[in-house]
């Protein structure tokens, strides 16, 4: 029974960390989540003077590893989560204040950015938390250039239901269902690979091209 709230508790602030424990809970998120976070900057095919956006970052970590390869014009962050802003404000600090990072408070169904303003984005461990996800593709195809790519990283389904995070809200998604709903919002060249760690067993990379049409 306690475990049972405690876990509910946890996926609430995994989908939304507030709070002493979110902030907590954001830098463990860094460690937990490196090897996806890892695989995703690899298959990111970063370019220079590339724009790039990251929705729900959390404790920062893909952010800084995209900085660190001095490669991108501007890293964008849209996170709905002020304590994780406030948290990579800080550890960003240097980066904002010489207009290489911008972090924003905004939801992944509703992305304050014109259209095309977007050469990469990406997002790791987020889609569990989208019921509506052709909504949030749609969004990221308007803001991606044409020819953009955009890249999800997320554990797989079956995974998802073994932690008992899915009794509590998270939506397991099979690789196909990902797919057909990226294809449907316009992308192109949707394409999957897997990966594995010891903490997320199987999990997957799906990238996709804006495809802007004629
Ligand atoms: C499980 S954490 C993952 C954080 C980081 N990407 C990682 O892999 O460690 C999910 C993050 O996505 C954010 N998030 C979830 N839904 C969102 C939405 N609709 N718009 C913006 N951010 C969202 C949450 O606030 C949270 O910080």
């Amino acid at each position: 029974m306690i475990i049972n709230k405690f876990r509910a508790f946890l996926a609430n602030q995994l989908g939304f960390p507030k709070g002493w424990f979110g902030k907590l809970l954001i830098r463990f998120l860094n460690r937990n989540n490196a090897v996806m976070n890892n695989l995703a900057l690899q298959n990111l095919n970063l370019q220079a003077g590339d724009r790039v956006l990251e929705i729900g970052f959390g404790g920062g970590y893909l952010i800084e590893q995209i900085a660190n390869t001095h490669l991108p014009q501007i890293i964008v962050g849209a996170e709905q989560s002020q304590d994780a802003i406030e948290i990579c404000k800080q550890k960003f600090r240097t980066q904002i204040n010489k207009s290489e990072i911008e972090l924003h408070l905004a939801d992944a169904t509703e992305l304050p950015f014109t259209d095309r303003a977007f050469d990469k984005i990406c997002t790791v461990n987020t889609i569990y938390f989208w019921a509506d996800l052709s909504k949030v593709f749609t969004e990221c195809h308007r803001v991606l250039t044409e020819n953009g790519k955009l890249l999800i990283s997320y554990n797989s389904k079956d995974f998802l239901s073994k932690q008992k995070f899915a009794e509590h809200g998270f939506i397991g998604y099979e690789v196909a269902e990902i797919e057909a709903s990226l294809k449907l919002a316009g992308f192109i060249n949707v394409t999957t690979i897997t990966g594995n760690s010891d903490r997320h067993q199987e999990f997957f990379c799906t990238s996709a091209t804006a495809h802007l049409g004629n």
